[in-house]
C-alpha cells in the first residue's frame, strides 16, 4: 500500500544538446552578483567554462570565483566557500561540475546567512534551515548523483573522519538545473562507470525495503533495465549520445525523491559507502561498488521475495524448477559479473582500506532501520572484512 505523502520538485530542467540556452532565460530572474563555483579545472579544459562565462557576461552579471571544490567537497572548503560568497553578496550561485560542485554549492547557499558553525548544525545536528538562502543553479557536467534535482548534499569532515549527507527541503533544491549529455563525454572512464553505479545503487537503496505491492517498484525495474542496457553501449562508445543521454535522465530519477514517496526506503549501503569515503576519500560510486555485494548477500534471506523478484524482473533470470533462494542467489550473481565487466571496484582494498581501519570505519557508519535487516556494529564489521 502506498504510504501517505506529499510531493513537490521544484526544479526545473533543461535537457538536451542545447539545454545551456537555458541560462539565457534563467540568469534575468536573478541579481547582478553570480558566484561560479566549481571543481579543479575539468571545466576549464573542455571549454564548459567559457561557454558559461560568455553566457554570464553577456547577461551583464558580474561573475565571482569559487574553484577548487574537491571530489568529496570538505568542511574546510565550506568555510572558505562561505566567506567568497559573502563577499560577492551572491545573488545566485552558480555550481558547474559534479555532485560535488552541486552538493558544496548548496550546502553554501544555506551557511552564509547563517549565525552558527554550518557543519555541526546541518551536518551532526541534522537541524533544518532557519536563515535566507541564496538560490543555486546548476550546469551538470558528471552523472550519477542526481544533485541536479534534489536537496542533498554531501560533505566531508576529514579531522572528525565523517562523511555526512544532509537531505535539505524543497526551498533548497536547485531553482534550475541545464542537463547537457555531451558535457559528460570528456569524464574519465573510471567516473563514468563509478557514476553509473552511484545510480544503480540509488534505486536499488529504494526498491530493497518494503514488501507493498508499489507502483515505484515497477518503474524502479524499468529505470533498472535502461540502465544496464544504456551502460553496456556507453562503455563500449563513451560517445553514443542516446546512452548518454539515457543514463543522465535515469540519474536525475533515481533520486529526484520521485521513486521514494510512499514507501520504505533502505540507504544502509551508502551509509557504508560514506564511512569507507570518510576514511579513504574514495570516489562515491566505487565505495559503494566495493560493499554492496557482501551487504546484499547478507541481507537477502531477510527479503527473499523481493530478491526473487529482482532476478526475474531485472536480470531476466528464468524462476521455472527454482527455489526462490536459488533465484535470488542467480540474479545477485548476474548482478556481480555485469559490475565486473563495467569496470568497477569490488572490494575496498583497491580503495585503499586496510583491516587495521575496519574498526574505525565501523564506528563512522551510521546504522538505518528501513532495510531487510537492522544491522548491528559486528554485522557491519563482517561485512567489511568480506568487502576488503
Ligand atoms: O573537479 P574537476 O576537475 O571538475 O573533476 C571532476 C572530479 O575529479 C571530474 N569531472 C566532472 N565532470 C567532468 C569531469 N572530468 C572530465 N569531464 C567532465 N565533464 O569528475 C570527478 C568527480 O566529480 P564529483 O563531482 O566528485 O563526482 P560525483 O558527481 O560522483 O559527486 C560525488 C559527491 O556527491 C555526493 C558524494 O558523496 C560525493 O561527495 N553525493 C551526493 C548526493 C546527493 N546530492 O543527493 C547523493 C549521492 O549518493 C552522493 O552521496
Ligand atoms: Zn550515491
Amino acid at each position: 500500500m502506498l504510504g501517505n505523502f506529499t510531493y513537490c520538485n521544484p526544479t526545473k530542467l533543461y535537457f538536451g544538446k542545447d539545454a545551456l540556452d537555458g541560462l539565457n532565460e534563467e540568469l534575468p530572474k536573478y541579481g547582478k552578483n553570480v558566484l561560479l563555483v566549481y571543481g579543479g579545472g575539468s571545466i576549464k579544459k573542455n571549454g564548459i567554462y567559457d561557454k558559461v562565462v560568455a553566457i554570464l557576461k553577456a547577461n551583464d552579471k558580474n561573475v565571482y570565483e569559487d574553484a577548487g571544490v574537491m571530489p568529496n567537497p570538505t568542511s574546510d572548503k565550506l568555510k572558505e566557500g562561505i566567506e567568497r560568497a559573502k563577499s560577492a553578496k551572491a545573488d545566485l550561485i552558480l555550481a558547474v561540475g559534479g555532485g560535488s560542485v552541486c552538493d558544496y554549492a548548496k550546502a553554501v547557499s544555506v551557511s552564509v546567512n547563517c549565525n552558527d558553525d554550518a557543519w555541526d548544525k546541518y551536518f551532526i545536528r541534522f537541524e533544518d534551515v532557519t536563515c535566507d538562502i541564496i538560490p543555486v543553479g546548476c550546469v551538470l557536467t558528471m552523472v550519477g548523483t542526481g544533485s541536479e534535482m534534489n536537496g542533498g548534499s554531501v560533505i566531508t569532515n576529514h579531522a572528525q573522519k565523517l562523511k555526512i549527507g544532509h537531505v535539505f527541503g524543497e526551498n533548497v533544491f536547485p531553482k534550475f538545473s541545464i542537463l547537457n549529455p555531451e558535457f559528460t563525454y570528456t569524464l574519465p572512464k573510471y567516473q563514468m562507470v563509478s557514476g553509473i553505479y552511484d545510480i544503480m545503487s540509488h534505486i536499488l537503496e529504494q526498491y530493497f525495503s518494503g514488501e507493498d505491492d508499489n507502483t515505484s517498484d515497477y518503474i524502479m525495474e524499468g529505470l533498472l533495465r535502461s540502465l544496464i542496457h544504456s551502460a553496456n553501449i556507453a562503455v563500449k562508445n563513451p560517445t553514443d549520445y542516446e546512452a548518454r543521454s539515457n543514463i543522465m535522465w535515469i540519474a536525475t530519477w533515481a533520486l529526484n525523491t520521485l521513486v521514494a514517496k510512499g514507501k520504505t526506503t533502505d540507504w544502509e549501503v551508502h551509509m557504508l559507502g560514506q564511512a569507507v569515503g570518510a576514511h579513504t576519500d574514495a570516489t562515491h560510486g566505487m565505495t559503494l561498488a566495493a560493499v554492496s555485494m557482501p551487504y546484499y548477500r547478507y541481507i537477502m534471506p531477510y527479503g527473499i521475495k523481493k530478491f526473487a523478484r529482482y532476478a526475474v524482473n531485472v536480470w531476466g533470470v528464468n524462476p521455472d524448477g527454482k527455489t526462490e533462494q536459488q533465484t535470488a542467489e542467480q540474479g545477485l550473481a548476474a548482478m556481480e559479473s555485469w559490475m565486473k565487466s563495467i569496470g568497477l571496484v569490488m572490494n575496498i582494498t583497491e580503495l585503499g582500506a586496510t583491516e587495521d581501519m575496519l574498526d574505525g570505519i565501523t564506528e563512522s557508519t551510521l546504522i538505518m532501520d528501513g532495510g531487510y535487516k537492522v544491522l548491528d556494529k559486528s554485522e557491519i564489521r563482517a561485512i567489511y572484512k568480506k568487502s576488503l
